[in-house]
């Protein structure tokens, strides 16, 4: 496995330029770029005085809300301290030693199952197809390689791809995992941007589907930590008993229900992130031998032209106090793709100067 990099190190970057957080512009973590909503602040000067309580371990007002929104029940969930946390807890609380990754995708499944003994195989999406997800090859290999796996790891929408799966294979995929007893964990991190491709609701169909969802990137909110596991109840529980308590904060949980129940910074994300994602597209693909691929996130996959590795552009960018994800250290991908996240149109037409620019030395 390849020593990965995440994006959104802003603090090792500032460090190295010499600068403040503050003074650079992330575009390498897919964060909503209009900064957590005017109810979450809100929400977090009320819950201070909670401060001095242990959170509540249930965490029963999210549960709660979030089994309203959904027609599961609260037994359905177990929220986590950033969905990494449940992601981690998952291969030890399943015993799973045997995963089938669809890829080339977040590097974590891969961590998380290492980390608990096991190991991983890979099936990768091509590049010759715009990094269509493989779900025949991955159906096939399940088929054919009958006890080889006991877990298929899945994101959707694809980080770094920002490529979904339909619902309609995603359905065809659980149907015949579950008949073998496979795990299919679904990573639902960014489904926001595709709710129509969500399996949230099937959970409660299929008992070996999980489905993993995080506050951090829609509601701007990574630094709280928050996330949440929705299953079948045996299979939460079974999660649960291994997360160490009081491992949700009073501020994180305060502010995750506070953005659920914000429309209208849904909508006004929705919005912009659409026409940025089309107009950003548009005008990165003019610049001549860049290559973009098609993306439903809020986030593009860049192919560089053949001279220029990811590590030198994205050097040259922070430079410019700019940062963006260098994907070359990812399973699947090479040493030109770069990954930017869809931010305002400001910001984005810095990031289009500042690559202009950055190809020309
Ligand atoms: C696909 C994917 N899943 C999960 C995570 C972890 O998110 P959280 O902040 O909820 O732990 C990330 C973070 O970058 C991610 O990109």
């Amino acid at each position: 496995m390849k020593e990965d990099i995440h994006g959104g190190n802003l603090y090792r970057a500032a460090r190295e330029r010499g600068c403040r957080p503050s003074d650079l512009v992330d575009f390498s973590a897919s964060i909503n770029p209009l900064g957590p909503s005017l109810s979450v602040l809100r929400a977090l000067r009320k819950s201070q005085w909670m401060l001095r309580h242990y959170p509540d371990p249930e965490a029963h007002d999210l549960v709660q809300a979030l089994s309203r929104r959904s027609g599961l029940t609260p037994a359905h969930y177990l929220i986590g301290n950033g969905s990494m946390e449940l992601l981690y807890l998952l291969p030890i609380a399943l015993s799973i030693t045997k995963a089938l990754i669809i890829g080339p995708t977040f590097s974590e499944y891969e961590r998380a199952v290492h980390r608990a003994g096991g190991h991983c195989t890979h099936v990768s999406a091509s590049r010759a197809d715009d990094y269509r997800p493989p779900i025949e090859e991955a159906l096939d290999l399940m088929r054919t390689g009958k006890g080889r796996f006991d877990t298929v790891f899945l994101c959707n929408p694809n980080n770094p791809t920002g490529r979904v799966i339909g619902k309609g294979d995603l359905l065809k995929l659980v149907a015949a995992l579950g008949d073998g007893h496979i795990w299919t964990i679904v990573d639902e991190s960014f489904i926001e941007f595709a709710p129509e491709h969500s399996m949230l609701q099937e959970v409660s169909k299929h008992p070996r589907l999980l489905v993993l969802r995080s506050f951090t990137k829609f509601y701007a909110i990574p630094g709280l930590r928050i996330g949440y596991l929705a299953g079948q109840p045996d299979v939460v529980e079974q999660v649960r008993r291994r997360q160490p308590p009081w491992s949700v904060n009073v501020l994180a949980q305060a502010a995750a229900l506070a953005g659920l129940k914000d429309t209208a910074y849904r909508k006004k994300t929705l919005a912009l992130i659409s026409d940025e994602r089309t107009r950003l597209g548009r005008a990165l693909r003019e610049i001549p031998d860049l290559q973009v691929f098609p993306s439903e996130a809020n986030f593009l996959l860049i192919e560089l032209p053949a001279s220029l590795r990811a590590s030198d552009v994205a050097e040259r960018l922070r430079d410019r106090g700019l940062l963006v994800r260098d994907c070359s250290t990812i399973a699947g991908l090479t040493e030109r793709m770069v990954r930017v996240a869809i931010r305002t149109p400001r910001e984005n037409d810095l990031l289009l100067r500042a690559i202009e620019a950055a190809l020309h030395g």
